[in-house]
């Protein structure tokens, strides 16, 4: 079956151009001449991909491009903006819509076809989808809810690879039980972009869970930065061995660790429960939006270290979260006693060893929001309020 091209653009003759040079190809082609009609066939034509122009009479590009994101029928649907405004600051506001590329007009018609080429072959190629834990601060429990919902995604028959994205301190491999002997530093060892998936394959720990690991370095000696492309090289590759990407990113991103940010959604923003835990998930979610990223990918989790939630009510609890950190409230895990002193120190998180305790629990109710939401639900409850 052909693949089949929406071409939204205003200029007749731009548009015709375009039209044939993809018919050309072998693509079917359905063409628009303005926003709203464009909306209208991307919903109800099923359209493969969506060449966009970014200038257009009445709704322009970048809302039409938002309004494709915000739909669950074409939120993964590929988009190549086309414009004539070739500043920085346009692409960076189409890639920060959610266009998946940004080429500048005029631009040849062998170039745009590469371009649809390259990001259908990805579309088929990289179906998994990629989530970040990123932590307010250190040790509100990032990398406890990362391990955990890792692993109760995995036994929902989903393959998982959970990749530890902290520099030498990361605790992804010790929560585990897991004393890797090859780890992220590895990979990047001869300071190229590319990876080789061998040598991938090989570094992934898999655990007693069916999980898959990409551990951190371990040790101050054996850390090795990594480059914004080399992560990006990193993610293409697992894009196409897994079904979810899991992510612990430090409080303190490293470029490379931004790279990957901009990658995953949602971007799980794990915080403790007092007020000034929930101020820094608000300096985290401005943090994400100076590296460009949209505010509706965001989410947070609240660890209750303070114990509020026997006490508050879930609505107001959530209301109060909401309205401090400005970001979804997706969940609440209770404080655990057990989680430090037993879970941790046994290298077996709680999901594993006691399932039925109220912290895995909603650890698994954040992962099933996760994989059956689009994540983001505004009006749900939050995972572990007790619903
Ligand atoms: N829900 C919880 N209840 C009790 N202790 C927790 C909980 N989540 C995490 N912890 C503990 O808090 C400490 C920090 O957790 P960790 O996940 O390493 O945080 P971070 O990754 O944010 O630094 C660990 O000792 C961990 O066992
Ligand atoms: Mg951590």
């Amino acid at each position: 079956m052909p693949r089949k091209v929406l071409v939204i653009e205003d200029d007749p003759s731009a548009r015709r151009l375009l039209g044939y040079a993809l018919k050309q190809e072998g693509y079917e082609v359905l063409l628009a001449p303005n926003g709203l009609d464009g909306l209208k066939k991307a919903f109800e034509g099923d359209p493969d991909l969506v060449i966009l122009d970014v200038m257009l009479p009445g709704v322009d590009g970048f809302e039409v491009c938002c309004r494709l994101r915000a739909d669950p029928r074409t939120e993964q649907l590929p988009i190549l903006m086309l414009s004539a405004k070739g500043q920085q600051a346009d692409k960076a506001t189409g890639l920060k819509v959610g266009a998946n590329d940004y080429m500048v007009k005029p631009a040849a018609p062998s170039d745009l076809i590469s371009s649809v080429q390259s990001l259908l072959v990805q579309r088929v190629q990289g179906a998994a989808r990629a989530i970040a834990f990123l932590g307010a601060k250190g040790g509100v429990g990032t990398s406890t809810v990362a391990v955990n919902v890792a692993i109760a995604i995995s036994q929902r028959d989903k393959r998982v690879i959970l990749v530890d994205l902290c520099p030498y301190s990361g605790t992804v491999a010790a929560l585990l039980g897991l004393k890797p002997e090859l780890t992220i530093a590895g990979l990047f060892a001869d300071s190229t972009d590319a990876i080789d998936p061998h040598d991938l394959e090989e570094a992934l720990i898999t655990h007693d869970s069916g999980l898959r690991v990409l551990a951190s370095a371990q040790t101050a000696a054996e850390y090795r930065g990594f480059s914004p492309s080399q992560s990006e090289a990193l993610f293409n590759e697992l894009r196409q061995m897994t079904d979810y990407i899991i992510t612990d990113v430090s409080a303190y991103p490293s470029e490379a660790e931004a790279m990957a940010l901009g990658k995953c959604h949602p971007i799980i923003v794990v915080t403790g429960s007092k007020a000034d835990s929930l101020a820094s998930a608000s300096s985290a979610a401005a943090l994400v939006d100076r590296l460009g990223i949209a505010q509706e990918r965001l989410g947070t989790v609240v660890v209750d270290r303070d114990g509020l939630l026997p006490e508050a009510e879930p609505s107001k609890l959530k209301e109060v979260i909401e309205s401090t950190t400005q970001i979804r409230l997706l969940a609440i895990i209770p404080y655990d006693t057990k989680a430090p002193f037993e879970f941790e120190a046994r290298g077996t998180p709680v999901t594993l060893a006691e399932p039925d305790r109220p912290m895995a629990l909603s650890l698994k109710g954040l992962a099933d929001v996760i994989v059956d939401g689009d994540g983001l639900a505004s009006g749900d409850r939050p995972a572990g309020s007790g619903a």
